[in-house]
């Protein structure tokens, strides 16, 4: 194997320079180029003077936060604001009482808030629906009702399976109104991944919905879940959301999982005694329904996320800290005015659903829209159409997103007048400077500063993240929030020199933090505080320029960024090694133009199994849907290689970087740990 690696090298070794001299030009060349402000922008921004704000954060952290939780509705002040006597399990505003939905909804009734529109929606197909604030209100209330009639208390757990509809974020707000814990599922997972969430979260209840649509299809989403409850003990009552009233377009052709062409489906099978209609749960419910009074501890959600193990972890975020912080920095980021209409794409089963397309929006009392469909479906304007029909000003996406729809051409933005667009965003990976310069030139008409937001599931809010007011370079996050301490280090903590990359750091805390992982606080602290000890390891690579700007680089970890979706390598070869025909697998990822990172596998065939050159193909098709199954669509695995014997340490570890190293032709490092 180290033979076949030194040869693989030199082989390439042309290839490495060009890669490398590639990339330094492109970093070298936007950072020269400085994208300025303009002085309309400027002129109406509420943070005018973000030195001040900058230089008074870093001197007192406290004092800012504190502030900043003063602009938000307490039941009971705290106490004190930051405990850090258990750290790393911080806690913020000790003692205080609140719940993060009297900011979202309660204390927006009885208000000229109340008459405006919360929640704009528009489903796959195209139909449409809007809530106001009050009526958003009464929906929650309605629901939350509904919960405590199925005998869901304090602190119990309520996962969501749904797609992007309405009903997801009056699920979550009315869990929270109750007290209970939401776990939101992203609607494309499998009934492996569901299972684990399930399992691992004991949920009481489960929300879902009949069927869900997708561009042309329609998924199952109820038998998913039928068959994910077989034999689980924790969950007494599914919600079903009834969604199979659409029109049924016939569809061209039919897909894996369990999508199927849009159909007319069959009565939904109700489990008796567990199973209860959405609209029959809420028919009689009150529209009024107290807010549970939550200690600023208390956990608001658990989303999982994936790690570099197989089981993903669930990370706990709370009511207080949680709230104060997606509120200042949604705030202050993007500049917020009371007339917005802000259109964050992310799907609620996501960190960025969570906090900047449900919570932060409705706390800041503007217009959120809610899209249940995809960006070129039916037509690539489908987003430009959406901006325009509902005069969005904030349009915050991935650049995934914004590298897939740059390649059907500039003709599909300009059907539309993108006149509306005031701000735009950035989120969940790097943005390569092409992707920047088409979303500033031609999306923003360049008089739209773009916010290129680094953040995590772990952070729950915005960490390093320009403002209006600063001049931007192309694919930098450019400076830390005022009050976060974030550092480029090497393995031992110490800064490295500017330019050079390392680890990125935190090092102090914040009120969004998450407080740990769900049962196992264990996994924290290794995973987040143990490498580095006291500072909080964010799993990524960075560089910090001459100027203070960071440019991130991606994960140092084995997880990988698929469109933007966090998968973990091993996730990928536990679902590979669990099909028959498979003994172990190593998975990495490749750069994509488009996705960022595509799955390539290296697969070990169990002894026995015979490929001929048509049988080989065949079983990479099976092993493709396989995957897919196990974890969802979003698990696409672009190739797949068979080897017989994998890379490993003595110890046993696949080493991920020798396979990483021979796909593109680098240096693998130090092998001096391979076992063979
Ligand atoms: O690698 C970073 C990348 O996304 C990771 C966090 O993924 P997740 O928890 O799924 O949350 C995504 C949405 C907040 C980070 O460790 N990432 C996120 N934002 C950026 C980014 N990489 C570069 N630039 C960003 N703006």
């Amino acid at each position: 194997m180290k033979k076949k690696i030194k040869k693989n090298i030199k082989k390439n070794i042309g290839k490495i320079v060009k890669i490398v001299s590639r990339d330094q030009t492109d970093v070298l060349l936007n950072e020269q180029k400085w994208y300025k402000p303009l002085k309309t922008i400027v002129k109406q921004a509420k943070i005018q003077d973000l030195e001040k704000m900058r230089k008074e954060a870093a001197r007192n952290p406290l004092k800012f936060w504190e502030n900043a939780a003063k602009e938000l509705a307490w039941m009971e002040p705290w106490k004190k604001v930051l405990e850090e006597k258990k750290a790393p399990f911080y806690q913020w505003f000790v003692g205080g009482k609140c719940n993060i939905v009297e900011n979202a909804l309660d204390r927006h009734i009885g208000t000229p808030i109340e008459r405006k529109n919360a929640i704009l929606w528009e489903g796959n197909s195209g139909k449409s629906k809007r809530f106001t604030y009050g009526q958003l209100y009464r929906a929650v209330n309605r629901m939350a009702n509904g919960l405590k009639h199925l005998g869901v208390v304090k602190g119990d757990r309520v996962v969501i399976y749904l797609q992007n509809i309405p009903e997801t974020a009056i699920s979550m707000l009315a869990a929270a109104k109750i007290g209970a814990v939401h776990s939101v599922v992203y609607g494309g997972f499998s009934a492996h991944a569901l299972k684990t969430r399930v399992e691992d979260a004991e949920a009481k209840v489960v929300v879902t919905s009949d069927i869900g649509y997708r561009r042309d299809k329609t998924i199952d989403m109820k038998s998913i879940v039928d068959e994910v409850l077989q034999g689980c003990k924790c969950v007494q009552k599914v919600i079903v959301v009834k969604q199979n009233n659409e029109p049924t377009p016939t569809a061209k052709k039919r897909g894996s999982r369990r999508d199927t062409p849009r159909r007319v489906f069959p009565e939904t099978h109700m489990e008796p005694h567990r199973d209860v209609f959405y609209n029959h749960l809420i028919a009689h419910e009150s529209e009024e329904c107290p807010t549970e009074r939550m200690d600023a501890e208390d956990p608001l959600f658990i989303l999982y996320t994936s790690g570099t193990t197989g089981t993903p972890k669930g990370v706990v975020h709370v009511h207080g800290g949680y709230m104060v912080g997606i509120h200042k920095t949604f705030q202050t980021v993007f500049d917020i005015q009371s007339k917005d209409t802000f259109w964050c794409t992310a799907d609620p089963g996501w960190i960025t659903g969570h906090s900047y397309t449900v919570y932060a929006p409705l706390m800041a009392g503007i217009t959120t829209i809610l899209f249940e469909g995809v960006q070129d479906y039916p037509k690539p304007d489908r987003l430009w159409n959406m901006v325009e029909k509902y005069n969005v000003t904030i349009f915050y996406t991935a650049p995934t997103l914004i590298r897939a729809l740059m390649r059907y051409g500039d003709q599909w933005p300009k059907k539309h007048n993108l006149n509306s667009l005031r701000l735009l965003g950035s989120v969940g990976e790097p943005i390569n400077p092409e992707a920047w310069r088409w979303y500033y030139t031609v999306i923003g008409q360049k008089k739209c500063p773009i916010m290129d937001t680094w953040w995590q599931t772990e952070t729950g809010m915005f960490m390093i993240t320009p403002f209006v007011t600063m001049s931007l370079k192309a694919s930098s996050a450019t400076k830390p929030f005022p009050g976060i301490q974030a550092e480029v280090v090497d393995a031992q903590g110490k800064k490295v020199a500017p330019g050079k990359g390392g680890y990125l750091v935190i090092k102090n805390p914040w009120p969004a933090m998450l407080r740990t992982i769900y049962k196992n606080p264990k996994r924290y602290l290794e995973t987040y505080w143990k490498k580095i000890p006291g500072w909080y390891l964010t799993g990524d690579m960075a560089h910090k320029d001459k100027d203070g700007y960071f440019w991130i680089q991606g994960r140092s970890d084995d997880v990988l960024k698929i469109a933007g979706h966090r998968i973990g390598s091993v996730e990928v070869e536990s679902a590979l090694v669990s099909h028959p025909s498979v003994a172990e697998a190593g998975v990495i990822g490749k750069p994509d133009p488009v996705k960022g990172e595509t799955i390539k596998a290296f697969v070990v065939l169990k002894k026995g199994v015979s490929i001929g050159a048509r049988h080989g193909e065949e079983l990479k098709e099976k092993l493709k849907n396989h995957v897919r199954h196990e974890i969802g669509p979003i698990a696409v695995m672009e190739e797949i290689e068979y080897i017989d014997q994998l890379p490993k340490t003595r110890s046993g570890k696949i080493m991920r970087r020798v396979l990483r190293a021979r796909e593109l032709g680098q240096d693998a490092g130090d092998v001096s740990t391979l076992a063979d």
